[in-house]
């Protein structure tokens, strides 16, 4: 009985400590988590990316509150809308779970009309649509969707405005960092910092310059794991498709950065920026995976509280 009532105590208070998420989601106190509707259709294969990146999953109606909040979301005059879910057969086809695992059949659903079908045996990823009916599409088709990170009743906001902890705050230039050691491409990687609330580091000085070579020599050649180059991390400066018109991916020229040091060899034909391990900087090959060095402010995305 005492046990009991402890119990009770301890869920009455969890339940009144203040979580803390970035301001683009919005939080549903039916379905205790945060939300975020994006509008821009993407692959299923994206969708999971940029969601995952945020912090957050990709939604699937496991319960009937979600549910409810997605139908919220995309209320669009047309039923016929979609959203990509997180139910997916992308690892064995025919074998359905949300990105945290559970199995569709433990998932109450109502199927569109002639759905599913796994029309030429290609569709291994789950819409939703406007009247709460599911289909199934191929995971290759662009849809909108919801991304969503169920409250986890602690405050996890620290000082750089993130949940990631792997973001650190450098009190010499009041930025945080983020060092990626999965390599991605240029664009991908651009993509993981935007995604996380920061941008591809852009250097503005001397003093920002020795923080990412000192952020670099943290992670020596052989502690990166995996067959990619580990002398060169990208960060925010490119060509724009110009050859050899260097600028940071805010515009600015280099000089008007702040810093200019280039190794850079025009003959190369390479065009995306990255730093070698002396912080110099250097033209490589845009669609080659290397490690990248994340930068944001530590209050922006904005914090906001259930
Ligand atoms: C969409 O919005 C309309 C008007 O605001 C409302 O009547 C309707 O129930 C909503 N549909 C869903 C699926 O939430
Ligand atoms: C970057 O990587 C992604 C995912 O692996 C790929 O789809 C894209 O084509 C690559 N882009 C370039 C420019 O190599």
């Amino acid at each position: 009985m005492k046990s009991k009532l402890k119990y009770l105590l301890l869920l009455l208070i969890l339940n009144t400590i203040e979580a803390s998420f970035r301001c683009d989601y919005k939080y549903s106190f039916k379905a205790h988590a945060w939300f975020k509707s994006v509008v821009v259709p993407a692959t299923w294969f994206d969708a999971r990316l940029r969601c995952s990146l945020e912090g957050a999953v990709l939604a699937s109606p496991t319960t009937p509150e979600i549910l409810a909040e997605m139908r919220n979301l995309m209320n669009h005059s047309n039923p016929e809308f979609e959203i990509f879910t997180g139910i997916h057969a992308t690892v064995s086809q025919g074998d359905f779970y949300t990105i945290e695992g559970i199995p569709l059949s433990n998932i109450p659903v109502t199927w569109a009309d002639n759905e599913p079908n796994n029309e030429d045996n290609k569709e291994s990823c789950i819409t939703l649509n406007g009247n709460g009916e599911l289909a199934d599409r191929q995971c290759q088709e662009t849809r909108p969707y919801v991304c969503y990170r169920m409250k986890t009743f602690k405050e996890e906001i620290k000082d750089c405005g993130t949940v990631d902890l792997e973001y650190n705050l450098d009190a010499r230039t009041n930025k945080c960092y983020k060092f990626h050691t999965v390599p991605r491409n240029f664009s991908r990687a651009f993509l993981a910092c935007s995604a996380e609330g920061g941008h591809l580091a852009i250097i503005n000085s001397e003093t920002e310059a020795t923080v990412l070579k000192e952020i670099f020599a943290k992670y020596p050649e052989a502690d990166l794991v995996g067959s990619f180059r580990k002398d060169g991390a990208f960060i925010g400066f490119h060509d724009w498709g110009e050859s050899w018109d260097w600028r940071t991916i805010h515009g600015q020229t280099l000089t008007d950065a702040g810093y200019s040091k280039f190794r850079g060899n025009p003959a190369s034909g390479q065009s995306c920026g990255a730093i070698d391990r002396n912080a110099r900087l250097d033209d490589w090959w845009c669609d080659a995976t290397i490690p990248f060095i994340c930068e944001k402010t530590p209050d922006f995305p904005a914090k906001c509280f259930d």
